[in-house]
């Protein structure tokens, strides 16, 4: 059996950071509001000349490294985002252009929040089915550009960013399973207009916090729970879980709902706030970098987002 394994990982983040107190110069806000219903602290803000291809670039450039491949073995770019910087091309092809990649198939998935786990499920199919050696696997957002700096209720929880890994393949072990799920009911819950509309340009964030709040954590808590019974495992089969980082107290009731112990969580809401698809991927670099996941560690991810979408995947680091 052939699995896909990440053997590298990489993340990058804009220089400038806001925090809760920047916030509460230019709206009605407090920091300690943001942090009690959310855990957010600060979060990393592009400046008008940093694009996400940028981003996604580099933390494809440290993933790599990290792995220790040579580009051209790449054999596919999937970059996860719903904040691509053009409407075509696709973000993985101007990652493509930057990393000087001649022959691999690159193409962008929007699943939101939720893209970087969909795009996990795309990856291993592709591993396990032999049609690729190794993938460039990418979530990467910039919401920042699409908040309405006026809506006090959504513009304190994004921040941009992007994160990044290989996966290879490995006849040992892997990812062991992913699950993703969509309803269309939450398309005018959570959504965002496009530079394309014409009734709401620039594009902006919509969201009714409640209602997507209540939904995300009934949801989260059944994903997870889905995976550790389809996996037949329980919570002592995972060495750390690594979520979509949305809302502290959504984090919470998914590990609870499973037994696990906030130790064993991931957490960078604090100083990244919501980072859509590149939450999860910048939450691993920073745990694998810091020295806490290590290799062999078994990983269970989470993600929820606008459509809805949301989506688990179980692996061995
Ligand atoms: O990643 C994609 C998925 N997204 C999510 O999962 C987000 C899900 N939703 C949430 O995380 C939460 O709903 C929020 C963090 C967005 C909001 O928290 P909440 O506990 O649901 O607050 P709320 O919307 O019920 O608002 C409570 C109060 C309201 O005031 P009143 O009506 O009680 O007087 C709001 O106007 O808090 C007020 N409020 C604020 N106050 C200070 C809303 N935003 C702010 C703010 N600062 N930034």
């Amino acid at each position: 059996m052939t699995y896909a394994r990440i053997i590298g990982t990489g993340s990058a983040l804009p220089e400038k950071v806001v925090s809760n107190f920047d916030l509460e110069k230019i709206i009605d806000t407090s920091h300690d509001w943001i942090v009690e219903r959310t855990g957010i602290e600060r979060r990393h803000i592009c400046d008008s000349d940093e694009t996400i291809s940028m981003l996604a670039t580099k933390a494809a450039r440290n993933a790599i490294e990290m792995a220790g491949i040579d580009p051209e073995d790449i054999d596919l770019i999937i970059v996860g985002t719903a904040t691509p910087e053009l409407a075509f091309p696709s973000t993985a092809c101007m990652v493509q252009r930057e990393l000087g990649i001649q022959n691999c198939i690159a193409f962008d998935i929007n699943a939101a929040c939720s893209g970087f786990v969909y795009g996990l499920g795309i990856a291993k199919q592709w591993i396990e089915s032999g049609t690729a050696k190794h993938v460039l696997l990418i979530g990467a957002d910039t919401l920042s550009r699409v908040v309405d700096w006026n809506d006090r209720a959504t513009c304190v929880l994004f921040g941009d960013g992007a994160g990044a890994a290989i996966l290879s393949a490995d006849e040992e072990t892997g990812v062991l399973s992913t699950h993703m799920h969509s309803d269309g009911v939450g398309t005018n819950l959570l959504y965002a207009t496009s530079s394309l509309s014409e009734t709401d340009n620039p594009p902006k964030i919509r969201m009714r916090g409640n209602e997507v709040y209540k939904f995300a954590v009934r949801s989260l808590s059944d994903l997870v729970a889905e995976e550790l019974k389809e996996n037949n495992i329980t919570q002592a089969d995972i060495d750390w879980f690594v979520p979509h980082q949305a809302n502290l107290r959504i984090i919470k009731a998914a590990a609870d709902r499973i037994g696990l112990p906030m130790d064993r969580v991931i957490l960078t809401i604090q100083d990244h706030g919501n980072t859509s698809a590149a939450s999860i991927p910048m939450a691993l670099d920073v745990a694998v970098r810091d020295g806490r996941i290590k290799k062999g560690h078994r990983l269970l991810f989470d993600a929820f987002g606008a459509g809805f979408a949301w989506a688990s995947s179980y692996l061995v680091f």
